[in-house]
């Protein structure tokens, strides 16, 4: 059984850790946070729910102490801060690249083995960032943004579709963010079958449109950013990787060719297993599909050089 860590104990934090041991994958979750005594007190509430909801997961808490994590299998950064209404991904970069940075060099002293997943916003950026600072194999570094857009794409096509959103396939790629991220109608299909074939022009546009401020709508009704997807999304990550599950889930992750491109993280569907991300999956993109890919990755990489001037 194995040892999960999740830095940072904010609302996705803390969910992630609920969804973890509620899934029963891992024998302790580690929840470290900076702010003294937080990460211990949401640990305790959240490990009191144990018999109530039936799972034997320990919990447990730490304020700054990464020896607390040593050892950690998996380790999600949430760290930074989140956005408020009306604010990009983007405009956290400044505060949240030290952040991360410190936070992925504590946590390899102490777990030098683990596989990260980086949740931290602009997550793209964050991801490049936590490559470059870790020096560890590429296929252990994986952005989650994907898996998250992917989730709200299939809810506006269930709303549409009046369907079971469990029969939907539906992926998005490219960035993390309201104008990068690519939701890819073309392959999405309600149990084998093309979405397109029951949904006309002006719902699908519609529905891609709505995907894509799906962060931002919430965003703007809760006065801060999501966390029951986001949590969600990243134990489901956990969960491939523990399992060994080898589910085909879109993240962000080092591009050395793939896709046309090169030294730049950035969403696609790929194989998740024990060793991370283990394969990409090439979805043949027609040339919009591509020119669309080629766009985002031109404003991740110009994310990226903001970097430069930070860390
Ligand atoms: C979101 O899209 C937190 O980036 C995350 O909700």
């Amino acid at each position: 059984m194995s040892k999960v860590t999740v830095i940072g104990a904010g609302a996705v934090g803390a969910t992630c850790a609920d969804d973890i041991a509620r899934k029963g994958i891992a024998k302790e979750v580690v929840l470290l946070d900076i702010k003294e005594g937080f990460a211990e007190g949401k640990a305790l509430d959240l490990f009191q729910t144990s018999s109530l909801l039936g799972f034997n997961t320990l919990i447990t808490g730490s304020t700054n102490d990464y020896s607390k994590t040593a050892n950690s299998d998996v380790v999600v950064v949430t760290s930074g801060v989140p956005r408020k209404p009306g604010m990009t991904r983007e405009e956290l970069i400044g505060i949240n690249a030290g952040i991360v940075k410190n936070v992925v060099e504590n946590t390899l002293k102490y777990s030098p083995n683990a596989i990260l997943i980086i949740v931290s916003n602009p997550m793209d950026t964050m991801t490049y960032l936590a490559y470059q600072a870790a020096g560890i194999p590429k296929n252990k570094i994986i952005g989650m943004g994907g898996i998250l857009d992917s989730a709200r794409f299939k809810c506006y096509l269930t709303l549409a579709l009046n369907c079971a959103p469990t029969d939907l396939h539906a992926t998005v790629i490219g960035g993390h963010g309201d104008t990068t991220m690519i939701p890819l109608i073309r392959f999405a299909k309600l149990s084998g079958i093309p979405v397109t074939k029951f949904l006309d022009q002006a719902t699908c546009d519609k529905i891609v449109a709505d995907t894509m401020v799906g962060g931002a709508t919430l965003t703007k009704l809760l006065g801060t950013s999501a966390w029951y997807a986001p949590g969600a999304a990243v134990s489901l990550l956990v969960e491939s990787i523990l399992l060994d599950q080898k589910k085909v889930l879109p993240n962000s992750v080092l591009l050395d060719g793939e896709y046309g491109q090169k030294d730049i993280c950035l969403g696609v569907p790929v194989v998740i297993g024990k060793n991370g991300w283990e394969k990409i999956i090439d979805l043949e993109l027609n040339e919009e599909e591509m020119n669309k890919f080629k766009a985002s990755a031109d404003a991740v990489r110009s994310m990226n050089e903001v970097l430069k001037t930070l860390v």
